[in-house]
């Protein structure tokens, strides 16, 4: 018998990949798609997809572009990166020019090739992103979480980053910042990040700044903590939720001078493995960045659709007794159902996995779990994506309603009905 046929095929794994699982929020999103294939009704919010169209005047850049056909400079389309650079600039307040910028196949991929070219720890705030532990872990990075709680609303505080600091002060980190916050839909005022910036500067930190959410702040005010520490910031963004383009794939760095070496050390990875990104794709970005009035004004009605949804179902899980802070942006909701946890330890629900199985099998409701946003297994906490809309329909809808008028329940129990009957669902479910 062969026996290098009949041993397990995955003691040909690296160490560092064994035992890992599809992504929590495509996971999420495959195991919801099966459930309605059959034939049982689900609302997703587990995958925090946007659920607007892309403005038609990227697109027509995209068809316009079609032909585009040759691999390009491996750090992007140069009339890219300088649109990417006035475009941050804008954003920023800081001076950037097109040799700073770094265009990559979304932001995600351009995270896992700086930290494979950066040694040293990886420090991430709880609740975050699902994929920056995992991106560690593939590379045998250190991870070093800093908890946050509800009672701050999720913020990173400067105190907790300092005395984490304090106990190695030199030691080479990566800082992930993210705001607007997926998963819980707070961000940071000025004076915050001021404070928080003031930290990463004692301690020479390379700040990652995710935000990809930036541009849907529900009150179109986000700003950059570049401003504060421009030398040690690498601001990451892309097409893929203000412009709805995620299956796109474009993402985008902008460095500091001083750390152009890592920059340059990016792109030689680049250059061995996805060589560039799409060249339509790039093409059609420039628009993107470019900005402009049919760009801004689809901006401010997804920012106000976002903002009366967001408050509506917020107000909806505190009136159910569940503790949740208000969105400042994206699309998320991270709900803390301590306050009620005597009601769910009844039904034998005692982690943030049980909640979310028990929700989806009994009200197909699909939430993801705090666990996998790095909270403690314990802690009754979830994500909520209330993105179960049509985006499109919801758009051309808000246009009928002057601007200066908010938009309120009927609009959002017609327009974003799936949303709302999930809440409804979920606000039973807790008072069982
Ligand atoms: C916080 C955050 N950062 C980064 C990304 C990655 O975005 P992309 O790779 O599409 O640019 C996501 C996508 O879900 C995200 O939620």
């Amino acid at each position: 018998m062969n026996k290098r046929k009949t041993s397990s095929p995955d003691v040909h794994l690296n160490l560092n990949v064994r035992g890992l699982t599809l992504s929590a929020a495509l996971a999420i999103n495959e195991r919801c798609a099966a459930l309605r294939a059959q034939g049982k009704q689900i609302h997703m919010l587990g995958l925090g997809q946007s659920p607007f169209p892309i403005p038609q005047v990227i697109v027509d850049e995209l068809k316009a572009n079609a032909h585009q056909r040759r691999y390009l400079p491996v750090r992007g389309l140069p009339p890219l990166r300088e649109a990417v650079a006035d475009y941050m600039r804008r954003i920023s307040g800081v001076e950037y020019g097109a040799q700073d910028v770094l265009v990559g196949p979304g932001s995600k991929q351009m995270m896992f090739v700086l930290q494979l070219v950066y040694y040293g720890d990886l420090v991430i705030p709880t609740p975050s992103w699902t994929s920056y532990a995992p991106q560690a872990d593939i590379l045998g990075r250190q991870i070093r979480w800093l908890h946050s709680d509800a009672l701050h609303d999720w913020r990173l505080l400067p105190e907790e980053l300092d005395s984490l600091c304090r106990t190695d002060p030199s030691r080479p980190r990566i800082v992930v910042l993210n705001y607007p916050s997926n998963p819980s839909g707070g961000s940071y005022t000025q004076e915050e990040l001021k404070a928080l910036a003031r930290v990463a500067r004692q301690y020479r930190l390379v700040l990652l700044s995710d935000e990809v959410y930036g541009e849907l702040h529900h009150r179109g005010q986000h700003s950059s903590i570049a401003r504060f520490y421009p030398e040690g910031t690498i601001i990451s963004s892309g097409l893929s939720k203000w412009c709805g383009a995620g299956g796109w794939r474009l993402g985008t760095f902008v460095f500091p001078r001083s750390l152009h070496w890592l920059l340059e050390a990016m792109a030689v990875v680049a250059s061995e493995t996805y060589t560039s990104t799409s060249t339509p794709i790039q093409y059609a970005a420039v628009r993107a960045f470019q900005g402009g009035i049919e760009i801004e004004h689809y901006l401010t009605q997804v920012r106000r659709i976002l903002r009366a949804l967001g408050r509506h179902c917020a107000r909806q899980l505190r009136d159910a007794g569940v503790r949740v802070s208000e969105p400042r942006g994206a699309f998320y909701l991270f709900p803390d159902f301590t306050p009620v946890a005597h009601r769910l330890k009844k039904r034998g629900i005692h982690t943030s996995d049980e909640l979310c199985e028990r929700l989806l099998e009994e009200r197909g409701v699909a939430l993801l779990p705090g666990s996998a946003f790095g909270r403690p297994a314990h802690e009754l906490c979830a994500r909520l994506a209330y993105v179960d809309f049509d985006g499109a329909r919801a758009l051309v809808a808000a246009e009928q309603i002057p601007a200066t008028q908010e938009l309120e329940g009927a609009f959002l129990e017609q327009h974003c009905a799936y949303v709302i009957s999930a809440l409804k669902k979920t606000c039973d479910w807790i008072s069982g």
